[in-house]
């Protein structure tokens, strides 16, 4: 990267300022999660393309989007971002996080990231939810690592309630309500590409991750640093290596992901009003 990350995330920033008015809540969508962004109303969709700075982005299942928009008719406006980019690819972890260091000097207080994990824990399985409550950082790399711009925040920031109790409360109320099955757990976040080794979720499990993903982990390091309230929401879409027959694929995550869409969609819903009419 070739501009300090602050002045790099400011210039994306400004120019969404001159294309929309910040919303106080964005959402960070997973693979084949995007269905959220498809239904705000009153859209207003802008093309990573067209942002400074924003990433290409190749996984299939991810549009490459910034919508903002209302969830229902009169309801909160909020940001959503419809494809992210991953370590796995190659990117620098500046990049992975800069999306989420423009929307907050864009005017985002409250972030949610969503992703799509493998169940370890014995309690989840495919088409689970789970909310975060921590994550264990195990990519080896860190976005904060190197010259410490004070802009962003500071040296050495706590990550001790990483994930808001009471945001993440919220959308375990609203579950209850609809009677969505939801776990809450740890997320393991690993560099990936390729899944784990049987062996490695044994460690995994024994460490006390309960799912495991190739996301989120330096976006959430990126945001807590930048004081954003922060929230996390796994789509659970396989049992992780080693604990059932099946062999892991990516069509397969995305396909389950697909399966718990709605039940995606009305937790979402239900938590950003929620959220927003408490705020
Ligand atoms: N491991 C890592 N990443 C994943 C998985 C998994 O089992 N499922 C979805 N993303």
């Amino acid at each position: 990267m070739d501009t300090k990350p602050y002045d790099f995330a400011l210039n994306a920033a400004s120019f969404l300022n001159g294309r929309d008015a910040a919303p106080d809540f964005a959402v960070v969508l997973g693979s084949g999660l995007g269905a959220f962004a498809k239904q705000l109303s009153e859209p207003n969709v802008i093309s990573y393309a067209d942002i400074p700075g924003f990433p290409n982005v190749g996984v299939a299942g991810h549009a490459g989007q910034l919508v903002v928009g209302r969830v229902g008719p009169d309801g909160p406006r909020v940001a959503a971002l419809s494809g992210r980019v991953h370590l796995y690819e190659g990117h620098d972890p500046n990049m992975v996080v800069h999306p989420v260091r423009t929307l907050a000097l864009w005017g985002v207080g409250t972030i949610v990231f969503t992703n799509a994990a493998g169940a370890i824990q014995d309690q989840l399985k495919p088409g689970d939810l789970m909310l975060i409550s921590d994550h264990i950082n195990l990519t080896g790399l860190n976005p904060l690592t190197g010259h410490n711009d004070e802009r962003l925040g500071t040296r050495f920031p706590d990550m001790s309630y990483a994930y808001d109790r009471d945001v993440t409360a919220c959308f375990k109320a609203i579950a209850k309500e609809q009677n969505i099955h939801i776990g809450v757990g740890v997320y393991a976040g690993l560099r990936g590409p390729s899944y784990e080794t049987p062996a490695e979720i044994r460690m995994l499990r024994a460490m006390g991750a309960d799912a495991v993903g190739m996301s989120t982990v330096c976006e959430v390091i990126a945001a807590r640093h930048m004081g954003m309230t922060v929230a996390g929401i796994s789509c659970i879409t396989n049992y992780a290596a080693g604990l059932s027959d099946d062999l892991l694929d990516h069509s397969e995550v995305k396909a389950t992901a697909d399966l718990a869409r709605n039940k995606f969609l009305n937790l979402l819903n239900g938590g950003i009003k929620r959220i927003m009419a408490k705020e």
